[in-house]
């Protein structure tokens, strides 16, 4: 579904992204994580084609590109098939539009429905992510934190991607939340097979919603492998100083070799 290749993003002499290579299967879930700064957003940017790689390419289903601006067609239809949700979905709101519109004006915009479709639509996403009638009808602000992120992650639904990104964008809310929103996105992946890519610091999450990890630190990978292996019995000391760093009841990451407590 996504390969991406020797990706690479240079800001004047200071290199963000250095040789990111993965791959992600139709279906799959991906976290990337790292400390603050280390080219987290930025690999997850130039995937979504908001950000110019300086160096490799990104295959979307089979579609691939390299460096260089992307022609508007191909940049649109990329759209449809990556989809990116971010941290403060306030921002990305029109606070003047009821949600429920919110939601309609991205239905109208990937797909070519009759009025009737387009509402049915509408209402199956908004089920999707578990929003209600009268919650389709309020501003953004009359809905919580975890509610706005649920109309932003059905508005990026509604391109019916095959890939969705989601950059930090579960951070902010309460934990009783965060775990709603984690089993919508398993039931997501599950329903329509698309992948999952998880930019997060929280490890509990990773272990929770993703097959695989990959570790960055300074823009390059410094491991990447399956969450069990990676998060238990970490290689590179950087994650496991990584993982020492988050507080965790319950367990603590041994060395490859050791045995379990
Ligand atoms: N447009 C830009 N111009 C210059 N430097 C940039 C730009 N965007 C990002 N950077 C730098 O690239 C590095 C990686 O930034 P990035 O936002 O990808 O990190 P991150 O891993 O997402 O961090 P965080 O966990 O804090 O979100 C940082 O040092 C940042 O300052
Ligand atoms: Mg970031």
């Amino acid at each position: 579904m996504l390969e991406v290749r020797s990706l690479r993003k240079e800001f004047g002499d200071f290199v963000a992204v250095d040789d990111v290579t993965f791959s992600l299967p139709e279906q799959g879930s991906l976290a990337i994580v790292g400390e603050s700064g280390s080219g987290k957003t930025t690999t997850a940017r130039m995937i979504a084609g908001l950000e110019t790689p300086s160096g490799g390419t990104v295959a979307v289903a089979g579609a691939e590109r390299g460096p260089g601006r992307p022609r508007p067609r191909a940049r649109r239809a990329r759209g449809r098939r990556i989809q990116m949700v971010f941290q403060d979905p306030y921002s990305s709101l029109d606070r003047h539009q009821r949600v429920g519109d919110a939601v309609a004006e991205a239905v109208a915009l990937h797909q070519d429905l009759p009025a009737a479709g387009r509402r049915a639509r509408v209402a199956e996403l908004l089920d999707l992510v578990g929003l209600d009638e009268r919650q389709a009808r309020s501003l953004p602000k009359a809905l919580s934190g975890g509610q706005r992120q649920r109309v932003a992650i059905a508005r990026a639904l509604a391109a019916q991607p095959r890939v969705l990104i989601l950059d930090e964008a579960i951070a902010a809310l309460d934990v009783s939340i965060q775990a709603q929103i984690l089993a919508l996105l398993a039931r997501i992946r599950a329903d329509t097979g698309t992948a999952l890519l998880f930019i997060t610091h929280d490890l509990g999450a990773v272990r929770h919603i993703s097959d695989d990890v990959l570790v960055m630190r300074a823009g390059r990978v410094v491991e990447h492998g399956p969450v069990g292996s990676v998060l238990d019995a970490p290689e590179d000391p950087y994650t496991r100083r990584l993982i020492d760093s988050i507080p965790k009841p319950g367990w603590k990451p041994r060395r490859r070799g050791e045995k379990a407590a």
